[in-house]
């Protein structure tokens, strides 16, 4: 496997590739801090295309002044292990320069409406962020498929309604949240939580696999759903909840009925972290 630094680089090998015909790129962007999740949309990748590139990138512009970009984890010797035993065939990792050249009066890619819809209401900017970012890598990497985690579907549907808007000919396809053994969602965050925070946590699969049940038992008004959920949570008082919401997951807009497709996701701060988590409801 090969250590891309350039946009230049990363665009010489799509290209080469390209230039023979039944090749086909998948590209798994990532921030880096590579877990079991982010090996899961490798080998999903790896099942799908003929070449896959996993991007290793820690985006500035996708956090606020107060989050956590300076101490995100950068763990490249380990990422670079991960990303080989999967079988990636490349490894894109540039510097911020290489992305970034002007970043004074940099070009900013923005999904307006989506962009302020559920994790966009606490955190504004962040998708802006993303959206440019993941444009920059389509751009360089020309894949056929790209590859993100259902765990961020909000993202998945900024993501989703941008390659529509701009006519990419990338496919977004979504893989499945991976969770430990105990339910928690795989985060790069989760690195964050002390061994007590980690326990308080649990409560966001808890709201989730609660109100799964709820829908499997036949209840599907959004207003039960929700207080329900908002019920689980009091069982961790120190948690504190950023919001829980029922929402088309196209569009990011509250329903008021549940029906199959329906985006059910929590986000809460267990201490200083913020966690999210959530089911596409059956
Ligand atoms: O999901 C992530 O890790 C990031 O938001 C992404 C898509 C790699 C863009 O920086």
């Amino acid at each position: 496997m090969q250590v891309l630094r350039t946009v230049a680089e990363l665009r010489r090998w799509s290209r080469a590739l390209r230039a023979a015909s039944g090749n086909t790129i998948g590209l798994v962007p990532t921030m880096g801090a590579l877990h079991a999740g982010h090996a899961s949309l490798i080998r999903a990748a790896r099942a799908g295309c003929t070449h896959v590139a996993v991007s290793l990138f820690v985006n500035p512009t996708q956090f606020g002044p107060h989050e956590d970009f300076a101490r995100y984890p950068r763990v490249f010797e380990a990422d670079c292990a991960v990303a080989w035993a999967e079988g990636a065939d490349v490894l894109f990792a540039p510097a911020v320069e290489e992305l970034y050249p002007n970043s004074a009066d940099s070009t900013l890619v923005e999904v307006p409406v989506l962009s302020q819809r559920l994790d966009g209401q606490s955190r504004p900017g962040h998708f802006r962020g993303v959206a440019t970012v993941v444009t920059k890598l389509f751009i360089a990497a020309e894949p056929d498929r790209a590859y993100f985690g259902q765990k961020d579907a909000a993202q998945v549907a900024v993501l989703r309604r941008m390659t529509a808007d701009l006519r990419l000919a990338t496919e977004i396809v979504v893989c499945p949240i991976v969770r430990d053994a105990d339910g928690l969602a795989l985060s790069s965050r989760n690195a964050y939580l002390t061994p007590s925070q980690r326990t308080q946590a649990l409560i966001l699969s808890r709201a989730v696999r609660h109100v799964e049940s709820l829908v499997a038992q036949g209840e599907r008004r959004a207003s039960v759903l929700l207080a329900s959920a908002h019920g689980v949570f009091a069982a961790e008082p120190e948690v504190r909840i950023d919001s829980i919401a029922l929402v088309d997951w196209a569009t990011l807009e509250p329903v008021e009925t549940a029906v199959p497709g329906t985006l059910f996701a929590v986000a809460a701060r267990v201490g200083s972290t913020r966690l999210i988590d959530n089911a596409i409801l059956s």
